[in-house]
């Protein structure tokens, strides 16, 4: 063998380990395809359950969010998961077409209106554009949301700092200065929105300017991403990073490496800022080939896990992981195209199967189980948690072009 062919055939195998092959992907596709009508059955039959143990419970204002061993919390409008559950109820409207649904997500997108003015945290996004936002989009509603979004916007932009640059995601704990943790990718899109859709232009220049610091801060070499980084408002100067809801600070929180894949294609989507795309298939393709990874492709909780290969799995990164890789096979082209949307469709097809998958009457009727909420806090472990049933159905929409 040539050392021409030597260097070409090293140059396959480094590809090959990089972009994992996708054998048996149409197989796959043809699979998923025939569980889509199957899962959105489930959902119908888990979430009805699921508002009936909420009025069996005389919960009038709140929303439900997780199912841990037979226990429900739920949260007032300000929680930052209160826009999952309407969230998922427009996905099943958007699916069935069934005025029942649209009416049950329109009631339960109304519990978040209190909330609209909310300064507290940095979550408005989430709360507000996966609700209200899909109200739009799938709901035939107008102005009446549209008003309650931009609230929200504002409410979210008081948050911004100009001399730092970047939205403050949270005002606790008191030892943190000006924490800024990767979720924070997650809550411009409605600030995109806003700026396209008649509101101020300027939420335009937060989220680039956001996005873009993140990007010049918030990842170590290999692409994977912290999940506090906390800066010090005199100095301007990172003072502090914290592992947070991860195992350990250089680690990598599985859920937060799958806010980063999907806030980053989300801002190219809005932007064609090539850097963000960039960004995403950077941490897309270390999670291709993230140590640690299950054969279902379903992650531990973090993939430096104490524990593996005991240590809990969560479903809810994987679904936003699901979903962020069918955005991003759309813009990545070629072989890294088709490795992302093999990987999305591997996952889904875990999630999808009754290791996953709540049967009828599971799970208090929360549609999947096997999440974990925040592990070093020990809350919601091995839980159903409504944001893993949100990014679950918002992939299989993705996946059947809805
Ligand atoms: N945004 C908080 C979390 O992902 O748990």
């Amino acid at each position: 063998m040539g050392m021409k062919t030597k260097i070409m055939l090293g140059v396959l195998c480094l590809s090959a380990l990089a972009l994992p092959a996708a054998d048996g992907a149409a197989e796959n596709e043809a699979r998923l395809t025939a569980e889509v009508p199957k899962v959105f059955a489930r959902a119908e039959t888990q979430f009805a359950r699921l508002i009936a143990a909420m009025d069996e419970r005389g919960v009038t204002t709140e929303l439900p969010r997780s199912w841990t061993r037979g226990v429900y919390k739920t949260e007032p409008p300000i929680g930052w998961t209160t826009g999952f559950f309407p969230g998922s109820l427009w996905y099943l409207y958007a699916y069935t077409q069934k005025d029942e649904w649209k009416a049950a997500a329109e009631a339960w997108t109304a519990r978040l209106e209190p909330a609209r003015h909310y300064t507290g945290n940095h979550d408005m996004g989430f709360m507000f554009f996966c609700s209200y936002g899909n109200g739009i989009k799938y709901g035939g509603h107008g102005d009446d949301y549209k008003a309650v979004i931009f609230d929200a916007a504002a409410a979210l932009a008081t948050r911004w700092s100009e001399p730092m640059g970047l939205i403050r995601s949270w005002d606790y704990p008191k030892f943190m200065q000006f924490p800024v943790i990767i979720d924070s990718m997650m809550n411009l899109e409605m600030l995109e929105w806003v700026a396209k859709n008649g509101g101020s232009r300027a939420y335009d220049r937060l989220a680039r300017r956001h996005a873009d610091k993140l990007d010049a801060t918030h990842f170590r070499p290999d692409g994977t991403a912290y999940h506090v980084t906390d800066w010090n408002p005199k100095t301007g100067k990172i003072w502090a990073r914290y592992a947070w809801q991860g195992a350990c600070v250089d680690g990598a929180w599985a859920r937060g490496q799958a806010w980063c894949v999907y806030g980053y294609t989300m801002m190219y989507r809005e932007t064609d800022d090539a850097r963000y795309l960039a960004r995403a298939v950077k941490m897309a393709d270390w999670i291709l080939a993230a140590p640690n990874l299950p054969d279902d492709k379903i992650p531990y909780w973090d993939y430096q896990a104490a524990g593996i290969p005991d240590a809990p799995r969560d479903a809810s990164a994987a679904a936003v992981m699901a979903s962020a890789l069918l955005e991003l096979a759309k813009y990545a082209g070629g072989e890294k195209a088709a490795a992302y949307r093999a990987r999305a469709v591997e996952m889904l097809l875990s999630l999808a199967s009754p290791a996953y998958l709540c049967a009828p009457g599971e799970c208090g009727g929360f549609l999947l189980k096997h999440s974990v909420g925040n592990l070093p806090e020990d809350t919601e472990i091995d839980a159903s948690i409504n944001y893993a049933d949100y990014y679950f159905l918002e992939a299989l929409l993705r996946f059947i072009g809805r």
